[in-house]
């Protein structure tokens, strides 16, 4: 509520008329299932308590007014400035407005966020969503969610360069509180599983790890899975995805070459959340854990994503005996680290492992404390 009103005195201060449209897009966690969202196979994210906020009102200029109280930048824009330039975020924004150009007139819009940037938790998805869909409210676009996750998801394949898949977008859209999400990336039918894990919780720290080559490694990846999967074709041609691949295919053909690698990743990636979306619905949070710490070895060894200072994370934390299980979560390199543990002592715990990282790194970590929680709305309009 504070926040809201922060965001409705904010747009009356820069644009010194009332909001029409004020709305929300929360950044996600995923539980397990990365890298392959755009490998068409499952993934199980849930949204979470950070939030993009967003304040809009129609202008009749013409003119697209940005304000991004994060960065302290007001920006006017017409059509012929809707290119990709320096600025990552408003290239996000910019992608948008792009693809919606010819339904909408001009606006003004606030946007203030508190989703830790570059932590790997979708700050990009919600500003993406978060516009869109303010957009969609105050035109009347008429559009459904999911044709708003792709042209988010197209924003940030022509107007950032990552070639995303749709998982963080269809987190942010269709979260729902205390709820993870299992997808299907290639029907996007989805199953929402209420998660009752009382006596444990998750937890989220930040390494404060940004690896610069994320973006190129991360669509490296993408280039190396594909290649995967017509090696595997060539051996059955019944194959469509990595999830047509049985363990036991891919193991016979194991090699220590880069396709084998990232093909055992996805295939046994795959089998592992819907294992986790099992085990949560079961209670078992020792299986969960143990799922989510072999999620971590296999981004390590098999999909090459992880960095030094997230494996010193994950690991040390998988020794804590309340730990049941740790891994890095997101696109890689760097970024947060999401565990399973016993409800008491997490802090203490915590506590330990950053002396710990500390001492290995000179470097600190962040707790980010979560609730799982609802995706985007409307607030008011
Ligand atoms: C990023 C991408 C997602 C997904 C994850 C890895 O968050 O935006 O589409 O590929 O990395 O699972």
């Amino acid at each position: 509520m504070q926040t809201e009103n922060n965001i409705k005195a904010l747009f009356q201060s820069k644009f010194d008329k009332e909001v029409e449209v004020l709305a929300k897009a929360p950044g996600r966690i995923n539980v397990i299932g990365e890298h392959t969202d755009y490998n068409l196979g499952y993934v199980l994210p849930a949204a979470i308590d950070y939030h993009m906020y967003f304040g809009l009102s129609k202008n009749d200029k013409g003119v697209f007014n940005i304000y991004s109280h994060t960065f302290e930048r007001l920006v006017s824009l017409t059509e012929s400035d809707l290119e990709p330039a320096e600025d990552s975020w408003l290239n996000l924004v910019k992608g948008i407005i792009y693809q919606l150009k010819d339904k909408i007139g001009g606006f003004d819009m606030v946007i203030f966020g508190d989703i830790p940037v570059g932590a790997g938790l979708s700050s990009s998805a919600a500003l993406c969503c978060g516009t869109a869909t303010a957009l969609n409210a105050l035109f009347n676009l008429d559009l459904k969610k999911w044709d708003i996750a792709r042209i988010a998801q197209k924003s940030e394949h022509d107007f950032v360069h990552v070639k995303c898949g749709i998982m963080d977008q269809f987190a942010c859209l269709f979260g729902r509180t205390n709820h993870v999400l299992l997808l299907d990336c290639e029907t996007l039918e989805f199953e929402e599983s209420e998660t009752d894990i009382s006596g444990y919780q998750f937890f989220l720290i930040n390494s404060n790890v940004q690896h610069e080559l994320n973006e190129s490694e991360y669509n490296a990846r993408r280039i190396e899975s594909t290649e995967a999967l017509s090696i595997l074709k060539g051996h059955n041609s019944a194959i469509n995805t990595f999830k047509d691949v049985s363990l036991e295919l891919i193991r016979s053909l194991e090699s220590n070459e880069v396709w084998w690698k990232r093909a055992f990743h996805i295939v046994s990636e795959n089998l592992r959340v819907q294992a986790v979306n099992r085990a949560l619905k079961e209670k078992n949070m020792l299986e969960v854990g143990q799922l989510i710490s072999q999620g971590h070895k296999s981004q390590k060894e098999y999909y090459e994503i992880t960095c030094p200072e997230t494996d010193f994370l994950a690991e040390n934390l998988q020794e804590e005996q309340i730990v049941l299980g740790a891994r890095q979560v997101g696109g890689g390199f760097g970024g947060c680290i999401l565990g399973i543990a016993e409800d008491a002592g997490v802090e203490g715990m915590l506590d330990r492992i950053n002396q710990k990282y500390n001492q290995a790194f000179n470097k600190q970590i962040t707790k980010i404390p979560i609730r799982i929680s609802r995706g985007y709305h409307i607030i008011h309009n």
